[in-house]
């Protein structure tokens, strides 16, 4: 009895302590995949309709842009790649029913997406499970990878993309009372809300109200009004295009005239559509600047156009990437098996891609510089790029 409690006890120190070093990834224990036929299919899980639609059909355009150059230059290891897309309507629940579908009847060998962190956290755990690879373009909260060893991005996280804008409001707009506006039914807008305030306040700067609302919400005067009465130097609205379009109105209308401050989740040009001239003058951060004129920029952003006769927003960069980085991992995987795929992933070194150099960290993220953007008259203008 005395051994059996012992061998117990010292079962769980080590499950303990594994759980420790490698953090709570979900067990694999599904039978993986591999490729038998003579293409390459892989599923794509994004929000086609909804409130954050642009997201989905952007990313989309990029990925199929890559498969476009990919199959035209033959395919991968000779075989020609397939996309099989799911819209998940921006919802977290159908994003995961979109995933047990491609991965139980599609049999696909890999899944691109999503962009919303909150879809990328309800798909990880089932992509794990499978031992399916997952790779998000634009996911940014720090916990989507941390579900598992499957699980990988191919952009910067958001304690980054806070500290960035943290600085940006505190040295460069030399702000010290900035007000918060976060979205609580979405975990980047929480996330990146607390990352902003960690670096903020540190630097001295001071958060005098923080408010929320929920996706969807159409109407934030009553805590606009609340935001008002504190007399704060910016608002830091870390939401996505469609509800921050309708704040930046409701905050004019209100008498509010200081500078709005975002995240990625601004990138749309749906966002200037909704918000018009009451965004001028405000910054978010990003991932990507189509004014940037490095060589590798420019033929991607003219390939897009040449396709789709409209200038690419990140989101179609980040898919782009994504779908190249795991491309290019299958590349170097010794056999298309969901096992080597996912360890020529994690080995990705110093690839250059649109948005940046990518090299895949022990974390399964990306460390790359950001843009921070103004907006000017219904324009993106491009301010500075910084440096992890
Ligand atoms: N980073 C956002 C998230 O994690 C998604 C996003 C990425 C939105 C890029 C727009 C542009 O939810």
């Amino acid at each position: 009895m005395r051994a059996l409690h012992l061998a117990i006890f010292s079962a769980l120190l080590l499950t303990v302590s594994c759980l420790k070093k490698d953090g709570p990834a979900t067990a694999v224990t599904g039978a993986g995949a591999t490729v038998t036929g003579d293409e390459i299919v892989i599923g794509e899980v994004g929000s086609m309709t909804g409130g954050a639609a642009t997201f989905g059909k952007s990313t989309h355009d990029g990925i199929m842009l890559a498969v476009e150059k990919i199959n035209a230059a033959g395919g991968i290891k000779g075989k020609k790649v397939r996309i099989i897309t799911l819209d998940d309507q921006g919802k977290p629940e159908e994003a995961a029913i979109a995933t047990t579908k491609l991965i139980t009847q599609d049999k696909v060998i890999a899944i691109l997406g999503e962009v919303a962190s909150s879809n990328s956290l309800a798909m990880a755990p089932i992509a794990q499970k499978n031992g399916i690879p997952m790779v998000t373009p634009s996911s940014t909260n720090p916990k989507v990878t941390e579900i598992g060893d499957y699980v990988f991005r191919v952009c910067f996280i958001d304690p980054f993309q806070g500290s960035v804008m943290a600085k940006f409001a505190y040295n460069s707009l030399k702000l010290k009372n900035v007000a918060i506006l976060r979205d609580v039914k979405n975990d980047y807008s929480i996330g990146l809300a607390d990352f902003f305030i960690e670096t903020f306040t540190k630097l001295g700067g001071k958060i005098v109200v923080d408010q929320s609302f929920s996706q969807g919400d159409v109407d934030f005067k009553s805590q606009l009004t609340s935001i008002k009465g504190k007399n704060p130097e910016a608002i830091f609205v870390p939401g996505y295009y469609t509800e921050v379009g309708l704040i930046a109105r409701q905050a004019r209308e209100l008498g509010i005239n200081v500078p709005l401050m975002g995240g990625d989740g601004w990138d749309s040009e749906k966002l200037t559509e909704i918000g018009g001239e009451a965004l001028t003058g405000s910054y978010f951060s990003n991932h990507y600047s189509p004014d940037d004129m490095s060589e590798g920029v420019q033929k991607f952003i003219n390939d897009f156009k040449a396709a789709h006769s409209r200038i690419p927003d990140g989101l179609a960069a980040m898919g782009y990437d994504a779908m190249l980085i795991l491309a290019d991992a299958m590349t170097r995987a010794p056999e298309l098996t969901t096992v080597a795929i996912r360890q020529a992933l994690a080995d990705t070194k110093a690839y250059p891609a649109v948005t940046g150099m990518i090299t895949i960290n022990e974390k399964r993220d990306a460390e790359k510089s950001a843009v921070i953007i103004e907006i000017k008259d219904g324009k993106f203008i491009f301010k500075e790029k910084i440096d992890p």
